[in-house]
């Protein structure tokens, strides 16, 4: 039977790529909608600008949104997919886990904080159990885990692949698409022709995250991984998919040969959303482009490409779709994880 789940922050863009992989989805059942005061008690139909390229579900388009209460959420819902603004996340969601709602949540509040897993299933499943050592510490009946941001996504399962050489220093510069800003958060006349060479406290994530994300948990504490990561983030006027520049410097002599295997090697999950193929490589050293290469694996897959020796050791470019791979699949993927290992 599928487990009943509900999306926090319904109406929002990343919401509305949450309905679109949970409705169907073999494992969950849409059951319950909130977003803000001014959306409940709508239709979700009437409460949601709907701009995802396929029209929205019947059923959930005549279901009614409630307000983000866990009051207002009914009592069988299991898991709820939180993509609520950071600020709104970090006031109601441990309210929810204390209400015994498991929460997987894209906001960023709370990523890096010590009993709270940061989870991509492909690169440290393993994180999950921390779970127990948040209930122990919270005495929460429900439970958090967070994805990391859409730009951390990008680069560090192309990272991991690479472990076994040793990472020491990482450079990493990032083009990101204007819808990972939300839709309101780039002006057409801030974008259009230009470039944006500031993202507020972007840098600081993909610094921060990725030594969490390639940690180390001994079923009692994490360790954050030492490799050292310095970031430079832009917006640029892609709508879809986060190209990032990456130059890697390694323990062990690594060539491109041997990176380029080391990714196409580096194994998916089996998990329901995990695409077939997790880190597909280029040989054409203009791919990926966010155009043609952001959909891979149904949008789940990572590309790279570009790769070659550098003076600042390995360098490559990597991509991947930010509002799927990078946000709403992230949350679903961790959803799978959940009930694989028994937390729903
Ligand atoms: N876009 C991306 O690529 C991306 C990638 C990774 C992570 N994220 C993160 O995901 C989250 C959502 O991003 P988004 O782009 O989907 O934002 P968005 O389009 O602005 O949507 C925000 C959602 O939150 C609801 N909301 C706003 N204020 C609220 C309040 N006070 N109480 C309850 N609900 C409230 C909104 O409801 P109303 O419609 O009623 O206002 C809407 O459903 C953010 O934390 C963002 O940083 C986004």
């Amino acid at each position: 039977m599928a487990v009943r789940v509900g999306v926090l922050g319904a109406t929002g863009a990343v919401g509305q790529r949450l309905i679109q992989l949970l409705d169907p989805h073999p494992e969950f059942e849409i059951a319950a909608l909130t977003a803000s005061e001014s959306s409940a008690g709508k239709t979700y139909r009437q409460a949601a600008k709907w701009r995802a390229n396929s029209p929205i579900p019947d059923d959930v388009a005549s279901m009614t949104v409630s307000a983000t209460d866990p009051d207002e959420v009914p009592s069988d819902v299991d898991l709820l997919f939180s993509s609520l603004p950071s600020s709104v996340g970090e006031t109601v969601e441990p309210g929810f886990c204390e209400a015994g709602y498991v929460v997987s949540s894209n906001s960023s509040n709370g990523r890096m904080d010590d009993d709270i897993p940061l989870v991509i299933p492909e690169v440290n499943a393993d994180h999950i159990d921390l779970l127990e050592v948040q209930r122990d510490e919270r005495g929460w009946d429900g439970a958090m885990v967070k994805n990391p941001n859409c730009s951390t996504i990008t680069f560090v399962p192309t990272l991991a692949a690479l472990e076994e050489y040793g990472l020491e220093t990482v450079h990493v510069a990032t083009l990101q698409a204007v819808s990972g800003a939300g839709y309101d958060g780039v002006t057409s006349m801030e974008i259009i022709d230009n470039a944006i060479p500031h993202i507020g406290s972007e840098e600081d994530k993909l610094e921060t995250e990725s030594k969490k994300l390639l940690g180390s948990f001994d079923g009692a504490e994490l360790t954050l991984n030492d490799v050292e990561v310095g970031a430079s983030c832009n917006r640029i006027p892609t709508i879809d998919g986060h190209l990032e520049n990456v130059f890697v410097e390694t323990a062990e002599e690594l060539s491109p040969a041997e990176a380029a295997e080391a990714m196409r090697e580096y194994p998916s999950a089996d998990l329901h959303s995990s695409p077939d193929q997790l880190i597909e490589v280029f040989e054409d050293p203009e791919r990926p482009q966010p155009r043609l290469d952001r959909t891979l694996g149904n949008g789940m897959s990572i590309s790279a490409g570009g790769i070659r020796e550098s003076t600042f050791g390995l360098q490559y470019n990597c991509l991947a779709h930010n509002t799927m791979r990078g946000a709403a699949g992230a949350s679903v993927l961790n959803g799978e994880l959940l009930l694989e290992n028994g937390y729903l």
